[in-house]
Formats: C-alpha cells, sequence, structure tokens
C-alpha cells in the first residue's frame, strides 16, 4: 500500500502543499521546527483519523485559522482519495466522497507503521500507554476489536455504577449484578484473546529482528493480563469471591482494564534495566515485527513513518535498521541531517527539503 499524493490546507504551520511521494523511500529533511513531523503526522491522521501527538483534535488548525483539510490519494488493491476536515464543529471523514460514519471500517483500510520519538513512552509509561498502544495496534488490522473494545467499556461503566449504588444498600437482589458479570467476562475474554493473539503474532518476530539491529539480546514481549490463562468458570468464581470488596469499593477489580505488556531482553525488565538506544531499539524491532505481521495475516504492506530515527542511535544500529526494511515498502524517513543518510539510501529516494512550512523536492 502507498500514499501517492498529500494536499494540505491550514495545517499546522502548512498554509498549502501539494506532492507527490516516491513508492519506496521518501527522505524529508529540515531543521527543527522547520515541519517535518507535521508532514508525516498529515499523512498519520490520513491512515488513522487521529493525531499521534498530544492535545485536542483541533491543534491540527493553522494558528488563526478554523478549519483544515488534508487530502491524499492511498493506493491498496485500488487508488483511492482521502479527506478528513477539521474545523470547530468537528472531524469530517471521506473515502471517495462517501462520508464514513464507521471508524472502525475506516481504520483497517490504511495500515501505516509509525515511529516517533515519543514512542519511548511505550517502555517508561504507565500500563494505560501500552494498552493503548494494543488498542490502536489491534484496531488496525481486526475490524471486531472496537467494537469490543466499545461494549467492554460500556459494561464496565455500568457494572462499576450498580456496585456504587449497592454500596449503599444492605440487602440487594444480585441477579442482574451477576448478569452484568458474565456478560463482562464473556467480552473481556474475547479481547484478552485478541490481544493475547496479537501479541504471540508479534513475538514470532521480534526477537530475530531486534537481534538484526543490535546483534546481541533476545527481546520478547510478556503479556500480563488478569484473565489470562482462566476459563469462564474460573473467573466467574473470582469475582464471586472478592464481591464483598468491590462493593465495599465501588468498583470492577479484575479484568483487561488493567493489561500490560512487558518487554524483556534476556530476562531483564528492558524498562528497569536497558539503556536508552536499546529501549529505542526495542520500540523499533516491536513496529518492524508488526509489519511482518500484516504481511503474513493481511497480505498487505503497510505505509513506513521513521520520525527522527535516527537521533540516539550509532551509525552501525541506523545501517542495520535500514538493511531491514523492505524496499518494496513505501517508508517515510525525517531526519536534521541528511549527511547522516548513507550514499547508496540517498540514490534511491525522493528527498524533500523542509523549511518553514513549505517543501522543496530535490
Ligand atoms: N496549529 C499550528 N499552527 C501553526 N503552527 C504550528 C501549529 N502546530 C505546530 N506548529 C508549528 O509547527 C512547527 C514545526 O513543527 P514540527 O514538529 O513539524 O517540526 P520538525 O521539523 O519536526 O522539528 P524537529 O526537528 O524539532 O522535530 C513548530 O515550530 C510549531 O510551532
Ligand atoms: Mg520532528
Amino acid at each position: 500500500m502507498e500514499i501517492r499524493s498529500l494536499k494540505l490546507i491550514n495545517f499546522r504551520n502548512y498554509e498549502f502543499l501539494e506532492l507527490k511521494f516516491s513508492p519506496h523511500t521518501n527522505i524529508i529533511y529540515g531543521k527543527n521546527g522547520s515541519g517535518k513531523t507535521n508532514l508525516v503526522e498529515a499523512i498519520y491522521i490520513l491512515g488513522i483519523t487521529k493525531t499521534f501527538r498530544l492535545g485536542n483534535e483541533s491543534v491540527i488548525i493553522k494558528k488563526g485559522k478554523n478549519i483544515t483539510k488534508i487530502e491524499g490519494l492511498i493506493k491498496d488493491n485500488v487508488l483511492n482519495s482521502y479527506k478528513i476536515v477539521v474545523s470547530e464543529a468537528g472531524k469530517h471523514i471521506k473515502i471517495d466522497n462517501n462520508k464514513i460514519s464507521k471508524i472502525s471500517d475506516y481504520l483497517t483500510k490504511v495500515n501505516i507503521i509509525l515511529f516517533s520519538p515519543d514512542d519511548l513512552k511505550i517502555i517508561k509509561d504507565t500500563p494505560m500507554t501500552r494498552r493503548r498502544l494494543l488498542n490502536i495496534e489491534i484496531s488496525g488490522i481486526n475490524k471486531e476489536y472496537l467494537t469490543l473494545l466499545n461494549n467492554y467499556n460500556k459494561l464496565l461503566k455500568q457494572r462499576n455504577t450498580y456496585l456504587k449504588a449497592l454500596s449503599k444498600k444492605t440487602n440487594y437482589n444480585s441477579n442482574f449484578l451477576n448478569i452484568l458479570t458474565e456478560e463482562l467476562i464473556n467480552t473481556g475474554l474475547k479481547i484478552v484473546n485478541t490481544r493475547d493473539y496479537f501479541i504471540t503474532s508479534i513475538n514470532k518476530y521480534i526477537k530475530d529482528i531486534y537481534y538484526e539491529i543490535t546483534k546481541k539480546g533476545n527481546l520478547s514481549l510478556n503479556y500480563k493480563s488478569e484473565y489470562k490463562n482462566k476459563t469462564k468458570e474460573q473467573l466467574l468464581a473470582m469475582y464471586q469471591k472478592n464481591i464483598s470488596r468491590e462493593i465495599i469499593i465501588g468498583k470492577t477489580l479484575f479484568g483487561p482494564q488493567h493489561d500490560d505488556i512487558e518487554f524483556i531482553i534476556d530476562k531483564e525488565i528492558v524498562k528497569e534495566f536497558s539503556s536508552v538506544g536499546e529501549q529505542k531499539n526495542s520500540v523499533i524491532a516491536f513496529k518492524l515485527a508488526e509489519i511482518k505481521n500484516i504481511e503474513e495475516t493481511l497480505h498487505k504492506q503497510p505505509i513506513l513513518i521513521l520520525d527522527d530515527l535516527f537521533s540516539e542511535l550509532d551509525q552501525e544500529k541506523i545501517t542495520n535498521i535500514l538493511k531491514l526494511l523492505d524496499n518494496k515498502l513505501q517508508t517515510f524517513i525525517t531526519t536534521t541531517e541528511i549527511d547522516f543518510v548513507q550514499k547508496e539510501l540517498l540514490a534511491n529516494s525522493q528527498i524533500f527539503h523542509v523549511v518553514n512550512g513549505k517543501v522543496k523536492e530535490e
């Protein structure tokens, strides 16, 4: 899959921009603050509908304007035109001029794998960040997953509200609570199985990829979930045993809302043990393993974005990462220093020079 062209109107520091891309490697270079990340962010938003950066939806609108448009032609089997408009009134999404209301359909159409410097948070932050990662990545390859998540969250909220209400009563009928618990377990188990399957798939590739980059260490992911390897009956018993505690605090005590993933290199937990470079390589290995997984399961090639790939990595690791990239893959690499890019790669890439919200093709 590839993005052929991009058009931006009042997006971040771009007032107007029209570009055509190479189906292979695209190198985007320019000084700090020139607009490199903004450019790849626009591509990401076109594929995923949301930014990977912080802030509310309207932060992408150019300062002083009240509407932004992102448009692009993306080729999967066929060429489709994608359009996203964000204004204070909200967000509108269109494929080939047809309005999209079901986000889960849209999300599985365009596969984008992004590495950004912020992704180091995947290792360091709280489990919530890693659950968000799982949710975003699985939603991109599995149409049902987002619906499952929404259903689960609704049930969880309902169950918590009910538990709070019960905490104020002395005697109650437990039928309704039992129904909620069972529904929660049914939906929760589907989520956990889907996550477990995803992580098992990533583990098939991540070790070799990490080794190719670093030439030492065995990387793997460990999925941690209170539901993992438990049957429905065991889970029912677990809730049953703790029901009085749940009622006292008015909150559901177990479930995939607590899930986490651990990155492990040679039995050591990366978060606690590894250097910044090793953490960065672990995350890059994860993203490259996702590409393999998408190729194997969906028989598609995602678009790869590597924002600021070169910072904090030594030349050897950079060379090893670039070697791993299949040249059939459409890739976007941003960098402040064009000199960091090997001559051979430069010769085979389309090069864009960004200066203050303007882009020159070289
Ligand atoms: N909504 C907006 N309106 C106008 N300008 C914006 C908006 N949002 C961000 N900017 C500006 O866009 C500029 C470019 O940001 P961007 O993150 O793309 O830089 P970059 O080229 O990736 O820099 P670095 O090398 O430091 O990563 C920033 O200076 C920022 O102030
Ligand atoms: Mg940047």
